[in-house]
């Protein structure tokens, strides 16, 4: 015999057809106790008062507001009845949600708990306690809210339907299975999961045939008593916590995805755990254990595959990505990511695991789960040696001096790979990233630039923006450069025209620059680039004409003004790769209408923004994600005659106004600027 540990839980326990009716009122009065708080669930009120009509006297309330998942406000409720009764005791006569309600006053009064089960939960054995807000479950262990006093009786469970009994069923022989290689076996808890599993196994059938079949009712619940005490002190293994992510992250249904994923489970496990594998072998008559706890599910008309559960093949990466870092650090066989997608995707095929994937009565489960472990083995190396890759192109940056060239290098290589292994990246989609790279590089001069382009569509450009200019109280957003911006522009004078060789209607900007503290900004440097009436911007002509673009100062007050031309929508160009990606991704090229700003004063952040035309109809699509709604504004429009300046205007003109407010600078090391 090996070394072991286990935790003998106490509680008494007792067991008979009838035993809530003649038992139950001679028990309570042997624990002592006098004021009771009856928790009663739903259709169980009935059957509750006739069981607690022999101790009238000592149930000082009844509360059933139960609810599943014992939500926290209920638990409130039914403390609060305890304690505005001066219960000494709870007495919980129901399926789990009774038990967890029970054990939700216990937790916080110490009160002892009577539970009186009708169902095969099993929790009415276990020191677990459990509570739900909203989404979220909270757990625990607390010996407090072990109930002191459970009475089964069958009798009770007569009424409860086939199927709920059948999934109820099988989720104690999952607790079973699951607890020879949970972090807490023992023994002991081998030696009541065997037994059982040799109870449920032999009664599921008969309870699905007849549910009024008192003999089979007895042994189920015999068998979810037993399960229930092995779970309290094995813990979950691998097959819970897959049954977890599983239920949580993909509100699969609960029942359901431990009948299908059980006897893959044990498969996978087998080969590691051969001892387990043969004593779940011998409870099930049957050498091949997860064959036969799949012929059962199917028995019970239990669906096979997790996909006609709802789980997406497209979810199965995602879900073993999940459980990978759950699973117990000792499960007889490595269940790393890779070869848990292997054992979920057999599981959510439905394949045969045992004799029928063979194809003959002497392949059995073992060969299954040899195969599956064997592949999940041989999908584990292949992992290892792309980690080697990794580890090893994050090594060769290790010794750079500057940290931060590092920092950057290191979670540059680190993001790409798993990109790579996380879309199994093909030797031919690299080429056409490398060829995509080669056209955007030979397409780019000085006066176009694809890569910004690429970072603008892919959101990389907006996103920077938002990572360096922190929102700060007051000051105006900023948003993309873009490509167009080129630093030669010509000065103008404050009230000049920008224009130049753009055509287009001719468009008053004017406003103030001031700081947040609402401090004029006399001076800054306000520098304007936008596109003409057909969308261009001046470097994309050939010519070499220079318009839509020019730098000025604020006056002395803080205001500025400057005449341009109304700007119009356009598509970034879309001649090039970046153009065949959009198209790819059946995505626009179209920029709404827009005139840059790049405005800088000392001692202030410097602010890199457009002005957006309210109304355009891309706003909702910009190509580069740069609209942001404080910077949609209002563009005037007026018939022909003298301008704000006096300026004659013989053609209808616009006007806009956009008061613009920088952040100041913050003092010190490490203040952010751009
Ligand atoms: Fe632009």
């Amino acid at each position: 015999m090996e070394a072991f540990a286990c935790d003998a839980l106490p509680g008494r326990v007792v067991f008979g057809a009838g035993a809530a009716r003649t038992a139950l009122a001679d028990e309570v009065a042997r624990l002592g106790v006098s004021r009771l708080l009856l928790i009663a669930a739903g259709g169980g009120e009935t059957v509750a008062r006739d069981l607690a009509a022999p101790l009238a006297d000592r149930i000082a309330g009844t509360f059933t507001g139960v609810r599943p998942h014992v939500p926290v406000e209920v638990a409130d409720a039914a403390r609060k009845q305890a304690a505005a009764i001066g219960a000494d005791a709870v007495l919980s006569v129901g399926g789990g949600s009774a038990t967890g309600t029970a054990k939700a006053v216990a937790l916080t009064t110490g009160l002892p708990v009577i539970a009186v089960p009708t169902t095969y939960a099993g929790s009415e054995v276990t020191p677990v306690w459990g509570l739900s807000d909203g989404e979220r479950k909270t757990t625990g262990v607390d010996m407090r809210v072990l109930p002191r006093l459970v009475i089964y009786d069958p009798e009770l469970t007569v009424s409860l339907p086939g199927p709920l009994s059948a999934a109820s069923g099988l989720n104690a022989v999952a607790h079973c299975v699951d607890g020879f290689w949970a972090p807490g076996r023992n023994p002991v808890s081998a030696l009541a999961a065997a037994e059982a599993i040799r109870v449920l196994a032999a009664a599921l059938p008969a309870v699905a045939r007849d549910g009024t079949d008192l003999g089979a009712r007895s042994d189920l619940l015999y068998g979810a008593y037993l399960a229930g005490s092995a779970f309290a002190v094995t813990g979950s293994g691998l097959h819970h916590k897959i049954c977890h992510v599983l239920g949580g992250r993909y509100g699969l249904p609960h029942a359901q995805t431990h009948a299908i994923m059980l006897p893959y489970v044990l498969a996978f496990n087998a080969p590691g755990a051969p001892d387990a594998a043969s004593r779940i072998g011998q409870a099930l008559g049957s050498e091949h254990p997860a064959a036969a706890l799949q012929a059962l599910a199917a028995q019970l008309g239990l669906p096979r595959g997790l996909r006609e559960i709802g789980l997406a093949e497209d979810q199965l990466a995602e879900a073993a990505r999940l459980i990978e870092p759950v699973v117990p650090a000792d499960n007889p066989v490595p269940a790393g990511a890779a070869a848990l997608q292997v054992l979920l995707r057999h599981a959510w095929a439905g394949d045969p695991v045992g004799t029928e994937l063979a194809g003959t009565e002497l392949a059995g489960t073992e060969l299954a789960g040899t195969e599956l472990a064997g592949a999940g083995r041989a999908v584990e190396e292949q992992g290892a040696r792309e980690e080697a890759v990794t580890d090893e192109a994050l090594a060769s940056f290790a010794g750079a001096d500057a940290a931060r060239y590092r920092e950057i290098m290191q979670s540059l290589v680190r993001h790409l790979h798993a990109f790579a292994r996380e879309v199994r990246l093909t030797e031919s989609e690299w080429e056409q990233g490398i060829d995509f790279l080669t056209r955007a590089g030979h397409i780019t001069d000085d006066r176009r630039q694809e890569f910004i382009l690429l970072s603008d569509v892919l959101g990389l450009s907006m996103l920077t923006v938002a990572i360096n200019a922190p929102a700060s109280a007051g000051a105006t957003e900023s948003t993309v450069v873009g490509p167009f911006f080129v630093a030669d522009a010509p000065e103008v004078p404050l009230g000049g025209d920008i224009a130049g060789e753009a055509k287009g209607r001719p468009c008053y900007v004017s406003g103030t620059v001031q700081g947040t503290g609402g401090e004029p900004l006399p001076g800054a440097r306000i520098e304007v680039w936008e596109s003409d009436e057909d969308g261009f911007y001046d470097v994309q002509y050939p010519d070499g004409r220079i318009g839509g673009r020019g730098w000025l100062r604020s006056a002395p007050d803080g205001g500025y003004r400057f005449w341009s031309v109304r700007p119009a929508p356009y598509p970034i160009p879309d001649d090039g790769p970046v153009g065949a990606l959009l198209t790819a991704a059946g995505r626009g090229p179209m920029r709404p209408a827009h005139l840059h700003f790049k405005v800088e004063a000392p001692g202030y952040r410097t602010l890199i923004t457009h002005i957006f035309v309210a109304g355009d109809p891309y706003l909702d699509r910009d190509a580069v994600f740069g609209v942001k709604e404080s910077l949609i504004t209002d563009f005037a429009e007026h018939p022909p005659g003298p301008g704000p300046d006096g300026r004659p205007l013989d053609e209808p003109w616009t006007s806009v106004r956009f008061d613009i407010v920088l952040a100041r600078l913050a003092s010190g090391p490490g203040s952010p600027g751009i």
